[in-house]
C-alpha cells in the first residue's frame, strides 16, 4: 500500500498540501494519512479528497501519540511515498516575559515531534520517496521577540539539510519549506505573547501559492523552498550579514513601531 502522510492536516498549509497532493497523484497512491488534533476538521477534509484517508487524531506533544503511529505503521506496513511534516505553532514575546510551558510546547511540537515522526516513518520510505518539512524564514536568523520559534525552525532547517545529504544514496529528498508570513490560523495563537512585528502583514503570502511552490521544489528535489522575492532577499541578507547586525536592525524597527503606536 502506497501512502502519503501529512501532519498538521487540519488547517493552513498542511491541509492545503494534502489538497494539492490529492489532485496531483491521480495514480499510485492508495491512501492519505491525515494527522492533527481536530478530528472533525480531518473528517471534513477526508470527505473532500478523492483518495481514501486514514485519520489519526493525535496530539503530537504527547508521547502516546508516537506509540500509536508506530503501531499503525507496524500493522499496515505501508510504503510512505511522501511525508509532510506541517504541524507546528509559534508564539511571539520576549522569552523572559513569556509563558514557559508554551515555549516548551513549541520545542516539543516543532522539533521533537517532527524528528520523532520522521524517524518512525523513514524505515517505511522506499527509494525515490520525498519528505517535506515545514521550517520558516524565521530559521535564517535569530529573532527578537520570537526567539524560541526561530530556534525551533533553525533546528528543522539544519536537521533537514543534513538528512537530505544523508539520504542521497536512497534518492530520498528532504525539502525544507521556509516561507515568510502566510495567511493561516497560525496567527491566531501567534499574538498571545505580543511583541510582534507589524510589518509582517505587508509580506503576508497566500497558503496556496506557498504550497504550490513547495511541492514544485520537492519534485525538483531541492533542499529548500523559499517563497517570494522579499523572503529570498531576506535569506541573502541573513547569509551575508552577521546576526548581531540583523538583531540590531530588528531592535530599531521594533522601537520605531512602538513609538508609532504611542503616537497614534
Ligand atoms: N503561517 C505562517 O506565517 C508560517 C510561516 C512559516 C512557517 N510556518 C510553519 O508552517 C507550518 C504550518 O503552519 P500553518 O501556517 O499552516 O498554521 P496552522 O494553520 O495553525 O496549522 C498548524 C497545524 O498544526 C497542527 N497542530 C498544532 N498543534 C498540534 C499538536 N499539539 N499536535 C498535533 N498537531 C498540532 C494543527 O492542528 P490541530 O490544532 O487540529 O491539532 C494544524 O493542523 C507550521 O510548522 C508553521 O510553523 C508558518
Amino acid at each position: 500500500m502506497n501512502i502519503i502522510i501529512v501532519t498538521g492536516a487540519s488547517s493552513g498549509m498542511g491541509r492545503e498540501t494534502a489538497r494539492q497532493l490529492d489532485r496531483i497523484y491521480t495514480d499510485g497512491i492508495d491512501e492519505i494519512w491525515l494527522i492533527a488534533r481536530r478530528v472533525e476538521r480531518l473528517e471534513a477534509l477526508s470527505k473532500e479528497l478523492t483518495h481514501n484517508c486514514h485519520i489519526l487524531d493525535l496530539d503530537l506533544t504527547k508521547e502516546a501519540s508516537f506509540e500509536k503511529i508506530k503501531l499503525e505503521l507496524e500493522l499496515f506496513k505501508p510504503n510512505i511515498k511522501m511525508l509532510v511534516n506541517a504541524s507546528g505553532f509559534g508564539v511571539s514575546g520576549n522569552f523572559a516575559d513569556s509563558d514557559l510551558e508554551k515555549q516548551l510546547d513549541m520545542i516539543k511540537l516543532n522539533c521533537l515531534a517532527l524528528t520523532h515522526v520522521t524517524g518512525l516513518c523513514l524505515p517505511y520510505m522506499p527509494d525515490n520517496s520525498r519528505i517535506i518539512q515545514f521550517a520558516s524564514s524565521a530559521a535564517f536568523t535569530p529573532q527578537i521577540g520570537f526567539g524560541i520559534y526561530a530556534a525551533t525552525k533553525a533546528f528543522v532547517l539544519s536537521f533537514s539539510e543534513s538528512l537530505n545529504a544523508e539520504l542521497k544514496e536512497r534518492n530520498i529528498s528532504v525539502t525544507s519549506v521556509c516561507p515568510g508570513p502566510v495567511d493561516t490560523e497560525f496567527f491566531d495563537s501567534f499574538e498571545e505573547g505580543k511583541n510582534s512585528f507589524e510589518f509582517k502583514k505587508y509580506f503576508m503570502a497566500n497558503e496556496k501559492d506557498v504550497v504550490k511552490e513547495a511541492i514544485k521544489d520537492s519534485y525538483k528535489r531541492r533542499p529548500m523552498s523559499v517563497y517570494s522575492l522579499p523572503m529570498k532577499a531576506f535569506k541573502a541578507v541573513s547569509d551575508s550579514v552577521p546576526n548581531e547586525v540583523v538583531l540590531f536592525a530588528m531592535d530599531k524597527l521594533k522601537k520605531m513601531e512602538n513609538n508609532d503606536k504611542i503616537n497614534e
